[in-house]
């Protein structure tokens, strides 16, 4: 039986830490945030060191929190966002290049046509939300030193001195093979990469390293992409199951099972975790904005941040007509149109607070009820379930709203930090050889149950003047030629 370990969740707008003991649960939290800079041309920046500082920070909180130490770590990361870094001293050659960073889209405008390839080699579509894609933009554009990573790699080298990646963070990268999941020669020359120092990919589970970053010496013994380690919080192990995550973006993850399933409805196929050697897959669908979304509305001053949503949207029956496609940052699966703007559409004097922000709230449920159908589709069978976590889950309205759109109960994780609890569960794993996956996750126990209020034909006619207006954006919006 191993004792407590340490879990690290690095995302966009901070990092949280959670130190987890398998017999008494979270027994420490800590908190860093972290501030990504927006601007023009689609730029989303990180201050590198920050990232780090958040690492470390957050994982000391938690530790003194719990006031006893920790057998293991894990990281979970945010996936997409890369720099390049020296190898020679661990110092950053670049800023880090958020996942929502758009800079690299003329260069996947000249890559077009070796998008089927790239899709069928690596179960990815071709788009700047990659890392593929921003690795070669930075390598065009910002500097040809050192190497050029995502952030994961980066994080451990500087905890341990390691240089490798996950296999699932590797699959977000479109360099690896699906099926073999190694990396892919012909998608590296495809961008240009092929003579790149590249990480060694590991398991899921494998120790990597030891770090003395939180006090004394620690192995580092659990990495997971942070959507793929909600997944597994939330046991979603068995194919044809599914979880959505509401952080600053929401991500609809469904479980297929040992073989990759390709997709024929515009998600992404790819790979969940490789635990022991042995590779689970998943598919995935994204809508890139919802807690910035969210805060967006607040920075106008509609509400006064993401606990007030409930209380605005309840001061009025339903959205008055207002339709919102919260595209502010593109849309992206089945869509993949990242080019796009958000619109509000049927304003009127009479429209209110309330009207925009159930509009906000439909937007969100109704891209996430496209996911899940695109999902579903692809599994051939349909989801009977959504298991749901993160911050915006906090939201009833949203989360009612989503239960009508999607005409399925929709299951609340009593787990508010379902990364941190998966990378947790996977840094057992690696810390206990004799550990099976079961024995490692938290059996499912949902805190709340939506189940839909509205009838079928409701929710179609609700989902239809949603996917007319879509279509109505994609119409004004020609993609770039
Ligand atoms: O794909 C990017 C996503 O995983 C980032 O999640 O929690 O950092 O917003 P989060």
């Amino acid at each position: 039986m191993t004792g407590p370990v340490l879990a690290v969740d690095q995302g966009t707008s901070g990092t949280k830490a959670l130190v987890v003991c398998p017999d008494r649960g979270v027994i420490g939290t800590g908190f860093a945030p972290v501030t990504p800079r927006h601007g023009p041309g689609g730029l989303v920046e990180a201050d590198p060191r920050e990232l780090l500082a958040s690492v470390v920070d957050a994982g000391r909180a938690a530790l003194a929190d719990a006031g006893e130490g920790v057998t293991a770590v894990g990281l979970a990361n945010q996936g997409e966002t890369v720099l390049a870094w020296n190898p020679a001293d661990g110092e950053p050659l670049t800023d880090a290049v958020v996942w929502q960073d758009r800079r690299s889209a003329a260069l996947c405008d000249g890559l077009a046509p070796h998008a089927p390839e790239l899709t069928q080699l690596t179960g990815l579509p071709l788009d700047p939300y990659f890392a593929a894609p921003k690795m070669a933009w930075i390598r065009r554009e910002l500097t040809r030193e050192g190497v050029v990573t995502t952030s994961d790699s980066w994080l451990v080298h500087r905890l341990t001195g390691a240089f490798v990646t996950d296999a699932a963070t590797a699959g977000r990268t479109q360099l690896l093979d699906l099926d073999r999941a190694d990396w892919s020669p012909r998608a590296l020359e495809v961008f240009g990469l092929g003579a790149e120092r590249l990480p060694e990919i590991v398991d899921c589970d494998a120790p990597v390293g030891v770090t003395t970053a939180f006090g004394p010496p620690t192995a580092v013994t659990g990495l997971l992409v942070d959507q793929q380690a909600a997944l597994l919080a939330q046991s979603v192990t068995e194919p044809g199951t599914a979880k959505c995550t509401y952080g600053t973006g929401a991500f609809l993850l469904a479980q297929t099972g040992p073989r990759p399933l390709r997709t024929t409805t515009g998600l992404v196929s790819c790979v969940a975790w490789r635990l022991g050697g042995d590779t689970s897959y998943c598919l995935d669908g994204q809508v890139y904005t919802v807690a910035s979304a969210v805060q967006w509305l607040t920075g106008l001053g509609v509400i006064s941040g993401a606990a007030d949503l409930d209380r605005v949207g309840r001061t009025v029956p339903d959205s008055g007509g207002v339709l919102f496609v919260p595209a502010l940052a593109g849309l992206a699966a089945p869509w993949w149109r990242g080019d796009l703007r958000g619109s509000v559409t049927g304003l009127g004097l009479d429209t209110g607070p309330g009207h925009i922000v159930r509009a906000l709230c439909e937007g969100v449920a109704a891209q996430v009820a496209e996911l899940a159908a695109a999902a579903a589709h692809d599994l051939g069978t349909p989801l009977t379930t959504l298991r749901v976590d993160g911050g915006l889950t906090r939201s009833a309205l949203l989360m009612q709203t989503q239960a009508d759109l999607l005409q399925l109960p929709v299951e609340v994780s009593a787990l508010p930090d379902a990364t941190a609890l998966g990378v947790a569960a996977v840094a057992r794993l690696g810390s206990d050889p004799a550990l099976g996956t079961r024995d490692a996750v938290p059996g499912w126990k949902p805190s709340a149950v939506y189940e839909p209020r509205i009838g079928a034909d409701e929710a179609a006619e609700r989902m239809g003047r949603f996917r007319a207006e879509v279509d109505a954006l994609l119409a004004r919006t020609p993609p770039a030629a």
